[in-house]
């Protein structure tokens, strides 16, 4: 299923770099040309003639090969970076962790894989480190921020490591990351064909020119979510309230402020749609007036009259005729007793119904912990994971409806 796949490996400098030969000879058998890029202290676990040999082809580990001089190009990091499907690091360091999550580009493969366009290429990393190291606070928070921006961490795994100590950090074995190669592959442009119509972030209702009623939504749930769809090949609309996030790469994008301009796009885009997510956290009331100035303070108490906005999930679900309606439902309390109400007062086909209290879910985190509620009764406890993982996860069950 590799075949005419071209796979980048990066290689860093850590004892398990031994078991990158093997998973590029297990690359090669499934039919894929394998790309390696080392880094210098790789070079003392693995030699590169043993990567040539295996891969059939030049190995790169600096900007200057005078081994391969018909291979020299000024813009080689660019070449490197373009051609491949997908990019897996094996092993990872948490020097080159720390380095992608820093955005620092000081050697051939950290100036690769910033060069990698990841909605074209994706990036699947594999840590491998001694337990210590693997927990320290900045290793756990560059991985955090990778998941985040919605590169693969295929996860270390128990056992014993090269320095004699048993715990969590060994590399993934070859075999275990292979799959999650074929996986990755197999997924890419599933959604090819089809738009997906997303919202993200929260709304602001304005009081008067510098005042407004909003909520914590980031917006990572929703953008993670257009970033999934669309590295599976769907044309992707997202629309988004304010957020800090950087718009995903090859996404139209349709920035909103208040729940009614929200509406409007949606119900202008809606004909266009045929899966809608609705991750965005819309206010259900705003101001009943907008102050033109500044509101000044009296002496006495505040009385703020809100009016209810309109309710876009509902109305998308009125007119919904073919198109895959997923719904969020983000609780406090009943958490799965509200969301299987949604689903049938909205006329959903699924809802994600995020537990606020639980820590990691909802608002703000990198992570989410949810339930997927489906219309026909199923419910799915789904564990703590990123919102890029959830995102896959909600696309890849959205994908067996509409095909069952
Ligand atoms: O943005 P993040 O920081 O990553 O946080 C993610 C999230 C917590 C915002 C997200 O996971 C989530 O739960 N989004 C829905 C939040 C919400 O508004 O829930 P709700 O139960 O109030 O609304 C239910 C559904 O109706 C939602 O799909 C919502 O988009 C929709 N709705 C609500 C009100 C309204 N006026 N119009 C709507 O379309």
């Amino acid at each position: 299923m590799l075949k005419n796949k071209l796979i980048l490996l990066g290689i860093t400098g850590g004892i398990a770099a031994y078991k990158s030969a093997e998973l590029a000879r297990l690359l090669i058998k499934e039919g894929a040309s394998v790309q390696v890029v080392m880094t210098k202290s790789a070079e003392a676990f693995i030699t590169p003639l043993t990567m040539k040999t295996i891969t059939g082809r030049p190995v790169f580990s600096s900007f200057f090969n005078p081994d391969e001089p018909g291979h020299f190009s000024a813009t080689v990091h660019i070449d490197l970076a373009r051609e491949p499907h997908i990019a897996v690091i094996a092993p990872a360091t948490a020097n080159i962790l720390g380095k992608m999550a820093a955005g620092i580009a000081d050697d051939l493969l950290s100036t690769v894989l910033m060069a990698v366009n990841t909605a074209e290429c994706p990036i699947i990393l594999a840590p491998s480190m001694n337990t210590s190291m693997l927990h320290n606070p900045a290793v756990r928070n560059n991985i955090a921020v990778l998941r985040g921006r919605g590169y693969i961490v295929a996860d270390p795994q128990e056992g014993f490591l090269a320095c004699g100590e048993v715990g969590e950090g060994r590399m993934i074995e070859p075999s275990g990351l292979l799959e999650i190669i074929k996986k990755k592959i197999r997924k890419a442009g599933d959604f090819s064909g089809l738009t997906v119509l997303i919202t993200a972030g929260p709304t602001r209702e304005a009081l008067d020119p510098v005042r407004f009623l909003s909520n914590h939504s980031s917006g990572r749930m929703g953008y993670a979510l257009a970033r999934a769809a669309q590295e599976r090949g769907a044309h992707v609309i997202l629309v988004s309230g304010p957020t800090a996030l950087e718009t995903p790469p090859g996404v139209d994008f349709y920035p909103v402020v208040s729940a009614q301009d929200m509406y409007e796009v949606v119900m202008d885009k809606l004909s266009a749609a045929d899966i809608v997510i609705k991750s965005a956290a819309v206010a259900d009331y705003r101001p009943e007036k907008t102050s033109a100035q500044k509101i000044k303070k009296g002496g006495g108490e505040m009385t703020l009259k809100l009016v209810r906005n309109p309710d876009i999930l509902k109305e998308i679900g009125k007119n919904k005729r073919n198109i895959f309606v997923v719904g969020f439902a983000a609780e406090t309390e009943n958490v799965l007793d509200n969301g299987k109400k949604k689903i049938v007062d909205k006329n959903l086909d699924m809802i994600v119904a995020n537990d606020l209290t639980q820590e990691g879910a909802g608002f703000c985190a990198e992570t989410n912990i949810v339930h997927l509620l489906y219309r026909d009764g199923r419910e799915e406890k789904v564990p703590l994971m990123s919102k890029y993982e959830l995102s896959h996860l909600i696309l890849d069950r959205i994908r067996e409806i509409k095909h069952s």
